[in-house]
């Protein structure tokens, strides 16, 4: 049988329930996420509409207009200019859907959207416990950079986020190469 096909485009507010739907399965896992409570599709709307030029919200939508996954893209800190530069990620795929390419295409559509929002580098907290997220975003080329302990505290167990960063300037490390005088 086929692989059922999906596209990535980016979401409106008419999204904001199958956004939810997502989030909600996601969340019932609780070992992945340090979000504890999913935002319902109201909220998740009025956040979807106020969304500044400089984020993007990209969806992974079967033929049958099903969300399947989703990536957001929001500014590291939506108040300080010195940290224009840094975007944060959040990827979310349904279990039936993942291993399957959804993340990855996902990426690639908020990297484009990134680099050309004058994105350098982009962030992502990952709990200790998600050892798969951690495979998957290593892969797009993040590397973990700082760990806060005992950061998440859910249903009684406590976990670590883990900080992974992935610089998005074509030299490594957006330093220059040597060149003689
Ligand atoms: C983590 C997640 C976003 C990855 O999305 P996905 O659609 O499953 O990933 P893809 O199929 O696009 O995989 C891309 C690459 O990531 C790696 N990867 C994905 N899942 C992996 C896993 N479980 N273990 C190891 N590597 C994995 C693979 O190398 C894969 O490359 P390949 O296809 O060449 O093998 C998805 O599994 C998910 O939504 N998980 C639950 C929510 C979550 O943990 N979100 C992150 C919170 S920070």
């Amino acid at each position: 049988m086929d692989e059922p096909s999906y596209r990535i485009r980016r979401a409106t507010g008419a999204d904001a329930g199958g956004i939810a739907r997502v989030l909600t399965s996601v969340v019932a896992e609780r070992k992945l996420s340090a979000i504890d409570r999913a935002w319902p599709a109201d909220e998740q709307r009025t956040y979807l509409l106020g969304l500044s030029e400089r984020e993007a919200f990209h969806v992974a939508e079967t033929p049958g207009g099903a969300i399947v996954g989703y990536q957001s893209l929001d500014r590291y800190s939506p108040i300080l200019a010195s940290m224009a530069h840094a975007g944060q990620l959040g990827t979310f795929v349904l279990p039936e859907w993942r291993g399957r390419g959804v993340g990855r295409a996902l990426f690639q559509a908020t990297r484009r959207f990134a680099d050309a929002a004058g994105y350098r580098k982009l962030v992502i907290f990952v709990r200790a416990a998600n050892t798969p997220a951690q495979a998957f975003y290593r892969v797009l080329g993040f590397a973990e950079c700082g760990r806060l302990t005992r950061q998440v505290i859910l249903d009684g167990d406590e976990d670590d986020e883990v900080l992974m960063e992935l610089f998005l300037d074509r030299v490594s490390g957006g330093s220059q190469p040597a060149t003689s005088p």
